[in-house]
């Protein structure tokens, strides 16, 4: 079985009067910048190619306006493509009925607003178990499916309360609990934490987090945050003008930016507590040194190499094997700011 879920190909949207003709215009190279001053079409999606991993956490990063809103919205047909295809476990999205669509909403691909998207003349028992009665389940079972997600997302105690009586983060966790409740495989998160003060969204962090080593969803999570975006991705997408500009694993986005832009939009991220030694590590065998597991982070095996007397250090995995060995001067090195000229500094494979 394929470990794709999710697979969107040669997507474009173009948002206008006549996008089939405005197409052809970004197809031959118009930015987005002219295609809004000479003809007057918005251009939105432009070449999308993206594989969406089962059980993963992938991220897809922009700015405001760089497309994510309206990426997200094609894998569930909220919006309907101007060319190119979206494909979901198998299934073309954009041949489904509307039935089908309508399943699919309910019970495979459920989305987490950035605005929490409650009832607000619910209650929170209710808000999460309607999920449940529209997919048919009775409201007594829906409501005791609902008490269980509730929990899990640490709101044991609130079902009665309104949205309104709730601060937002316990909100967004009611918006949660409702998406989990339904027991869709996909998970589409809209800027589901951006709204939330930055100690309260670290917390949904760890709670989606702790979740998802459980429950192995398949999320996808739009963020404008790269820190967020780095904390949480199993992979990453940065979006701009609405093209992918470059796709991958974090590490490599950080150590390897293919674009200036990307070089700029990673340029304040502490890299020695987010480049992972395994990513810059010498395979082969072992050094006279001391010994770090390949995911520790360079912050954390620095003051062990500068002690050591031959400042290098041997990398295990998590069978405290030795799988390669890391040099100072590459910790170094890898702390050092990139330029996209440049980043032939480090060794990453
Ligand atoms: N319904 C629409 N009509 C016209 N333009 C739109 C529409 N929806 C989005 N856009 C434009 O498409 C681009 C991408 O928007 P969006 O996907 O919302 O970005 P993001 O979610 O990254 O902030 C922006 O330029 C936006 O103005
Ligand atoms: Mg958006």
């Amino acid at each position: 079985m394929s470990d794709i879920a999710i697979s969107i190909k040669g997507l474009y949207k173009i948002f206008g009067k006549h996008p089939e003709k405005a197409v052809q215009y970004v197809k031959d190279g118009m930015s987005k910048a002219d295609l809004l001053e000479k003809h007057n079409h918005v251009l939105g999606l432009k070449n999308i190619n993206i594989d969406i991993p089962a059980h993963k956490i992938s991220v897809i990063m922009g700015l405001s306006g760089s497309g994510k809103s309206t990426l997200i919205r094609h894998i569930n047909r909220l919006i309907e493509p101007t060319k190119g295809s979206i494909n979901a476990y198998g299934e073309d999205v954009l041949l489904m009925s509307k039935d089908e669509l309508r399943e699919f909403r309910r019970h495979k691909a459920s989305m987490v607003f950035q605005k929490f998207g409650l009832h607000v003349h619910k209650t929170v028992a209710e808000n999460v178990a309607y999920g449940l009665v529209i997919q048919g389940t009775s409201l007594d079972q829906a409501k005791s499916d609902s008490h269980k997600w509730l929990e899990r997302v640490g709101l044991d105690g609130f079902e009665d309360y309104y949205p309104a009586q709730l601060s937002g983060g316990m909100q967004q966790r009611v918006g949660l609990a409702r998406a989990l409740a339904t027991d869709a495989d996909i998970l589409l998160m809209d800027e589901a934490f951006s709204a939330l003060d930055p100690l309260i969204k670290a917390d949904m962090q760890d709670i989606l987090l702790g979740l998802q080593k459980e429950l192995n969803k398949t999320i996808v999570f739009i963020t404008h945050d790269l820190d967020e975006a780095l904390r949480i991705g199993d992979s990453i997408a940065i979006l701009r003008d609405g093209e992918v500009i470059q796709q991958g694993d974090p590490q490599a986005i950080i150590l390897k930016p293919e674009d200036d832009y990307i070089v700029d939009f990673i340029q304040d991220i502490n890299r020695g507590r987010i480049i992972r030694i395994k990513s810059i590590m010498n395979k082969g065998n072992s050094v006279d040194g001391p010994s770090f597991h390949q995911n520790d982070v360079l912050e954390d095996v620095l003051p062990g190499v500068v002690a050591s007397s031959n400042h290098i250090a041997n990398v295990t995995n998590d069978n405290g094997d030795i799988i390669g060995s890391i040099e100072l001067k590459e910790i170094a090195n890898a702390i050092a700011k990139p330029a996209v000229e440049n980043n032939t500094n480090t060794n990453y494979k």
